[in-house]
């Protein structure tokens, strides 16, 4: 528009000059949204879960199971990804049986980041459903659920919220003292 006030003579030319680059300007940013913000989900494995201590007290079946976890995150998309403080649950079937602190942090674009903490799973396990079925059977399952609310960034250009859902599912296998897992991310702008 400020070329319009500059052109006296040919005021049309330059109102039609300077729609056509506010149409390309737009379409350049509509572009940039759905190739730069429409973002992929992020993938999660699960490295290296050590099994840090694995006790059934017997008179008090009370169970007692630590995890050291380092979790990588592989992130697809082109903005950085800052989360805040927020906690990782683990559930037995329906039953809450351990927290992990997530501290802050931020995953950079387009890269690999690791995420490490410890998990410590302390339950009655006669308040567990089916609990002694799996265990005698050598396999417990537990789900893991994680929600991280933050910020996305692209070259310090735009910032988004952003939040994070992510589900893992565990297989504890018993007799081995080892761990599979696979799990499932979705991010949301
Ligand atoms: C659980 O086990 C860890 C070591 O494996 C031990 O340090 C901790 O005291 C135990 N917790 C309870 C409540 O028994
Ligand atoms: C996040 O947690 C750490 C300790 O784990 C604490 O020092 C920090 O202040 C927390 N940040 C926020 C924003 O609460
Ligand atoms: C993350 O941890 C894995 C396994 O310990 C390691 O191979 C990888 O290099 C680490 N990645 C980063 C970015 O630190
Ligand atoms: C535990 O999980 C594994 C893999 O997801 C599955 O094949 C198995 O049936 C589950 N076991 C029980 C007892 O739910």
């Amino acid at each position: 528009m400020v070329c319009c006030v500059r052109c006296s003579k040919g005021f049309k030319i330059c109102c039609v000059t300077a729609i056509l680059l506010f149409i390309l300007l737009a379409t350049l940013l509509l572009v940039l949204f759905f190739t730069v913000f429409k973002p992929k989900d992020p993938d999660i494995i699960l490295q290296h879960v050590k099994l840090q201590g694995f006790k059934l007290e017997l008179p008090t079946l009370n169970l007692n199971v630590s995890l050291g976890i380092v979790v990588t995150v592989e992130n697809p998309n082109h903005g950085s990804f800052t989360y805040q403080n927020s906690t990782a649950y683990l559930y037995h079937g329906e039953t809450l049986v351990a927290e992990a602190p997530l501290h802050e942090d931020t995953i950079p674009a387009r890269r690999d980041h690791n995420i490490t903490t410890s998990l410590s799973i302390f339950a009655d396990i006669t308040k567990l459903k089916g609990l002694s079925t799996d265990y005698s059977r050598g396999v417990i399952n537990f789900t893991s659920s994680v929600t991280l609310l933050g910020k996305v960034k692209v070259v310090n250009l735009f910032k988004m919220k952003a939040t994070s859902y992510c589900t893992c599912y565990i297989s504890l296998f018993v007799p081995y003292k080892s761990i599979d897992s696979i799990c499932n991310s979705k991010i949301k702008l």
